[in-house]
């Protein structure tokens, strides 16, 4: 009788782990080898990104830029649960504080120095300064920052994605470029709309708002 209720309570635990949120913590699996676009044409070329081949012919870019290699840009990377970004950090300049909600980041740096850090859902924050060659991982979710403070020296870092599609929710864009209240922030800040009204000012309106 025992053996059979611990038998049934296994089961229960078993199977409730397999059907909730923990055990899903991936993109979805595809039941095909691959994903390509219907029109495309099924080669090698299909599964090859050629878009960041030049990255560096030109000069490095003035203020910080990303470059995203997820499943908009290189399709093939649909159901595969990867993707990358290049990451280019001009002297002085920062990666502002953002979550990347679908994904963790694991971030390599190639050249310079980068000052990162990771806030945790009790508000913790974790801080490291990073040498070429060194590795930091972000985890899913969570709010993070790169900063490279050398005033003279670029850095470049490469991070890779657990998503094909990792998303990216700016902590400045989110908060002060979509049309929240002037009201409500100052009140949320505990700040007065003056304030609120310069910090809104300072920043570029979201390409996507
Ligand atoms: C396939 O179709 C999409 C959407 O219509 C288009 O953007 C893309 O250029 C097409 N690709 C090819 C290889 O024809
Ligand atoms: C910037 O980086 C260069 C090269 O690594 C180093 O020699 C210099 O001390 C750094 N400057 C600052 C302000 O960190």
């Amino acid at each position: 009788m025992a053996s059979t209720f611990v038998m049934y309570v296994t089961i229960c635990l078993v199977f409730g782990f397999l059907s909730s949120p923990i055990a899903q913590a991936g993109d979805p699996d595809i039941i095909t080898d691959f994903v390509i676009p219907a029109n495309a044409t099924l080669d090698g070329s299909s599964f090859t990104f050629t878009g960041t081949r030049n990255l560096y012919a030109t000069e490095p870019p003035p203020t910080f830029t990303v470059t995203k290699i997820g499943m908009k840009e290189f399709p093939a990377l649909n159901g595969q649960s990867v993707s990358m970004a290049v990451l280019d950090y001009p002297a002085g300049s920062v990666n502002p504080p953002h979550t990347h909600p679908r994904s963790a980041e694991l971030l390599f740096v190639i050249e310079g120095s980068l000052d990162v850090g990771f806030i945790d859902t009790t508000n913790m924050l974790f801080t490291q300064t990073l040498q070429p060659g060194d590795l930091f991982i972000f985890p899913k979710g969570l709010v993070h920052f790169q900063y490279n403070k050398n005033t003279t020296e670029l850095a470049t870092a490469i991070s890779a994605f657990g998503s094909a599609n990792a998303g990216t929710v700016s902590v400045p864009m989110s908060v002060f470029t979509t049309g929240i209240d002037d009201a409500i922030l100052a009140e949320s800040f505990k700040t007065d709309v003056a304030t609120i009204q310069k910090i809104k000012a300072g920043l570029a309106p979201n390409p996507k708002a």
